[in-house]
């Protein structure tokens, strides 16, 4: 694990391989760039002024200044307009200056963190969403810094790994608030971390039963409780959904039930619902060979789920918290559920599946039938549900339905300030009507050209939900990235566990108000 260090020390004195400074966009260095530049005789601005460096978002400068400062390099990396600022752009930008400096083969990078009234005046868009400065950092550079390498021979010669990240304090007095921010965001990384290893980790180890064991550690190491229901607990509760979906596969399902108590104890809880499919190889309805190794990652809400519920625990979040993962192999049998059968579900409703790749709505289905036995505050469901998903928004963004506006406004809000962004989408009653079958109660997919793939995926999840405000995300376009992005690696991404922190702890807060 990559260590966090605060030095409050100068910044000229300062000794180190690598100086990140974070530069807003202008024309020419101003501030506290201005005032520093003078020790390097101009380079920076001379920088500027030749457009080698801007400050546009993302955008690196190398410099070495051995003879100027006490830090051997000086990393310039750009912030984009002052005005424009956002949480997620300074997360970025550390994230991109933390790489930066470990593909240059440096061991320790330090970040100069501005002081609180400077953070005010140059990055005025940053104040808006009332964000630790440190933390953002923190986060950006530890989650950039992310390698699944469990399965890498180990190499003649490593790759080089940053080992520490030292947070540089302008100011003594802020020291001890830095602590706290460093400490959160340590454990925020960590935990999606955690969300990300369990994605990547192929499906011949990552089974419903090793979900299951992890979710028992997390729950050891964090103070939680766990309780995993096995197939003779499902059949009991009836849950023939979960079951028919398991039913082609040589491999146990799961019912992981992983429970936070930090609020009173009659407080009604908040429920974390997450797909759990270790593998979706679509079943008999079997899906095309091309990329379907990526189809581990569809127990991604599930791993988020758990993610976040560590997170919370780990963070001593006042709130009651439960996370649900039904969780099962997709595979096609002897014994794999067809298209056409019928199953009967925890509700007692009766689904024809016509489909048997829909498979995530039907392992939602009891789970968010489970959730209801919580009387709860608020379900929220995350899973990888639907292809359709990237047709609407691509891989940018979340789709986010459900029964309440308030709900989704306020995840929506979460999302923009963390970086994982949610877009909603409609659920009406045509959307429900069309996922009503002939001779069962439902069917698992729309006729043929009803088309809103995702939002009839929404519809069929709907039939199951109880008395209780719901949001479902649909992360199938987050979770997975084909591409390296500012603080996330290729691949896994554990999109939700910050946004879902960030909600819960909102939530915490709103509780502790004296109701009105
Ligand atoms: N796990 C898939 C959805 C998915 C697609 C996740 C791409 C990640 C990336 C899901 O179980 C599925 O197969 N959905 C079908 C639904 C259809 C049969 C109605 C799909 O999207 O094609
Ligand atoms: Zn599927
Ligand atoms: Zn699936």
């Amino acid at each position: 694990m990559i260590k966090t260090t605060i030095k409050n020390e100068r910044l000229l004195s300062h000794q180190t391989e690598c100086l990140v400074l974070f530069c807003i966009e202008e024309k020419i260095p101003s501030g506290k760039l201005a005032e520093l530049d003078t020790k390097f005789k101009g380079i920076i601005k001379s920088s500027f002024k030749n457009k080698r460096f801007e400050g546009k978002l993302n955008q690196v400068l190398l410099l070495n200044v051995t003879k100027s400062i006490r830090a051997d390099h000086l990393l310039l990396v750009g912030l984009g307009e002052g005005a424009e600022m956002t949480a997620d752009k300074l997360r970025q930008a550390a994230g991109t200056a933390a790489k930066c400096a470990e593909k240059a083969n440096f061991k320790t990078v330090s970040f100069y963190i501005p002081a609180n009234n400077s953070v005010k005046d140059v990055y005025a868009g940053l104040a808006k969403s009332n964000d630790s400065f440190t933390q953002t950092v923190v986060e950006g550079g530890l989650l950039s810094l992310y390698h699944f390498d469990k399965y890498k021979q180990p190499a003649k010669e490593k790759p080089s790994r940053i080992s520490q990240i030292i947070l540089l304090a302008n100011v003594k007095s802020q020291v001890s608030s830095m602590r706290s921010a460093v400490s959160r965001g340590r454990k925020l990384a960590t935990a999606v971390a955690a969300s990300r290893d369990l994605i990547s980790q192929p499906s011949n180890t990552a089974t419903p039963s090793y979900l299951a064991g992890k979710a028992r550690e997390f729950a050891k190491s964090f103070g939680m409780t766990c309780k995993v229901l096995t197939i003779r607990d499902m059949n009991r509760l009836g849950m023939g959904a979960l079951l028919g979906v398991s039913k082609g596969s040589e491999e146990p399902p799961a019912f992981i039930i992983l429970e936070h108590h930090g609020g009173t104890k009659n407080d009604p809880p908040v429920v974390i619902v997450g797909k759990g499919i270790t593998f979706d190889t679509g079943g008999i309805s079997l899906k095309p060979p091309a990329k379907m190794d990526e189809m581990k990652m569809d127990m991604s809400g599930g791993s988020v789920a758990l993610g976040t519920l560590s997170a919370a625990a780990a963070l001593k979040i006042p709130l009651n918290i439960v996370g649900l993962v039904p969780a099962s192999e997709n595979m096609p049998s002897g014994t794999a559920i067809k298209p056409g059968d019928i199953l009967k579900s925890m509700s007692g409703k009766t689904i024809e599946v016509l489909n048997t790749d829909a498979e995530g709505r039907l392992v939602l289905a009891d789970a968010l039938t489970y959730a209801a036995r919580y009387k709860p505050k608020a379900v929220i469901d995350l899973a990888t549900l639907t292809g359709a998903v990237i047709v609407a928004l691509g891989h940018q963004a979340a789709a986010v339905l459900g029964n309440n506006d308030e709900l989704t406004a306020h995840l929506q809000q979460c999302g923009e300030v963390t970086g994982e962004r949610l877009w909603p989408l409609p659920l009406w009653p045509e959307h429900e009507k069309a996922v009503k079958s002939d001779i069962a109660d439902l069917k698992n997919i729309a006729s043929p050209g009803v088309g809103a793939g995702t939002i009839t995926g929404g519809a069929f999840l709907k039939a199951f939900i109880g008395e209780y405000p719901w949001c479902h995300l649909d992360i199938a376009g987050t979770s997975w990235s084909g591409e390296e992005k500012p603080y996330t690696p290729k691949g896994a991404s554990g999109f939700g566990v910050r946004l879902l922190i960030r909600f819960l702890e909102q939530e915490a807060k709103n509780n502790q108000r004296p109701q009105t």
